[in-house]
């Protein structure tokens, strides 16, 4: 099987990674997208473990086409039965990036009809179109003259895990919270916080990691349950392999926030994730917090530009540089934002620097060590 693992920009190669440690072989990244080799087992591996892929998907056919009617012609010679019985329903979705196409919706709408010509000349009957929920969706993708027509195997993305019942204003998706905790480096020895933890995604995405336990583990169902040829038996097996690596960390995952509305919800979404044990929840103004340990690792979103006007976020920004500074000697912290004046406030260089995009905003995900004493000190420590 080649199968294609989608992700958020920035997110290929920590995703990448992940696959390679699920089993994935000839592995190969793409433009917010990893394709790579295997069969069945890591298909549902890979929709039950992976934190980073929004959704896996299975091609069935890649074709070149000239015109619009190569694209009909090529849908009529795949044999869809092997994908779809004829009493299921079916929904297509399309990324068409070519000129051979003016109207972005029109191939979609040929790929349907060619799917309905193919089952009505075998047997008379025909699967009916079904956008809300469908049995199966296929996937179609147009590149210049290059047609990609794979299925969904995850059926609702991957990044709606199942834990977050309450959500605050800008809850951080949560497949781009485990990218940029992967991305900080954050080694599951080191201790956890996020200071602003809004509705508590990432305490809960580290949280997880930690503990090894699936990411899947909280939605009732993947696209590939309702396939021909579904296989319960087999992902049983995988649920159960995984369950025996889960365990209870050692180190301290907290977040905290000032708003108590957000702490709330955020108790309220560690505790559906089941973490009560190992996420501590707290309420408290970042300005006023101080490091419980000489070093771990603080990540954090900060609100962005839309609701503060640019003094009070100017304001908030330098209060964080100066936090950081004064109150967490020997930590690594990582911020997120799409705002890069606000950031230029933090007063504080980045050793490391990711683009990654929250939604459409561009952010910049930066990271900074904080040294005990000046860094002059600390690298002479080092080199003694
Ligand atoms: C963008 S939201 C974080 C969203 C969060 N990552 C999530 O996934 O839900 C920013 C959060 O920062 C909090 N905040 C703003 N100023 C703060 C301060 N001085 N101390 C602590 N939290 C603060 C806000 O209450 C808000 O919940």
């Amino acid at each position: 099987m080649i199968l294609i693992a989608r992700t958020l920009y920035g997110l290929e190669e920590v995703l990448a990674g992940e696959l390679r440690e699920i089993g994935a072989e000839e592995i190969r990244t793409a433009n917010r997208a990893v394709i790579f080799k295997g069969n069945k087992r890591l298909l549902y591996r890979a929709n039950y473990l992976s934190r980073t892929a929004l959704a896996v998907l299975m091609q069935i056919s890649e074709f070149s086409i000239k015109t619009k009617d190569d694209l009909y012609r090529n849908c009529m010679g795949i044999d869809w039965d092997r994908f779809l019985k004829q009493d299921q329903t079916f929904a297509v979705s399309s990324v068409v990036n070519s000129r051979i196409f003016s109207h972005s919706g029109y191939p979609a709408l040929v790929v349907k009809d060619a799917v309905a010509d193919w089952f009505r000349k075998k047997s008379g009957k025909r699967p009916s179109v079904d956008t809300s929920d469908p049995h199966v969706i296929i996937n179609l993708h147009i590149s210049g003259s290059l047609v990609n027509i794979s299925l969904d195997s995850s059926g609702a993305p991957l990044y709606k895990r199942g834990y977050r019942r309450a959500s605050t204003q800008a809850p951080l998706n949560e497949v781009l919270a485990a990218g940029i905790i992967k991305l900080s480096g954050w080694d599951p020895s080191s201790d956890f916080l996020d200071p602003m933890c809004g509705s508590g995604t990432l305490p809960v995405e580290a949280a997880l990691m930690a503990c090894s336990i699936p990411p899947g583990k909280f939605r009732d169902s993947f696209g590939f349950m309702k396939w021909p040829g579904y296989d319960p038996g087999l992902f049983e097996e995988i649920l159960k392999e995984s369950e025996k690596k889960v365990s209870l960390p050692k180190m301290n995952i907290s977040g905290s926030d000032i708003s108590g509305e957000a702490v709330k919800k955020a108790q309220i979404n560690v505790r559906t994730a089941g973490l009560e044990e190992v996420v501590r929840i707290r309420k408290a103004d970042f300005r006023e917090l101080k490091a419980e340990g000489d070093s771990g690792f603080i990540v954090m979103n900060p609100p962005y530009g839309e609701r503060l006007k640019p003094e009070a976020l100017n304001e908030l920004y330098s209060m964080i540089g100066s936090a950081l500074k004064h109150n967490f000697p020997g930590y690594k912290a990582w911020i997120i934002s799409s705002d890069k004046e606000a950031m230029k406030q933090i007063g504080l260089k980045p050793a490391k620097k990711f683009k990654v995009y929250n939604g459409p905003l561009e952010c910049v995900l930066a990271g900074y060590n904080m040294y005990q004493g000046s860094r002059r000190k600390e690298e002479v420590k080092s080199k003694k």
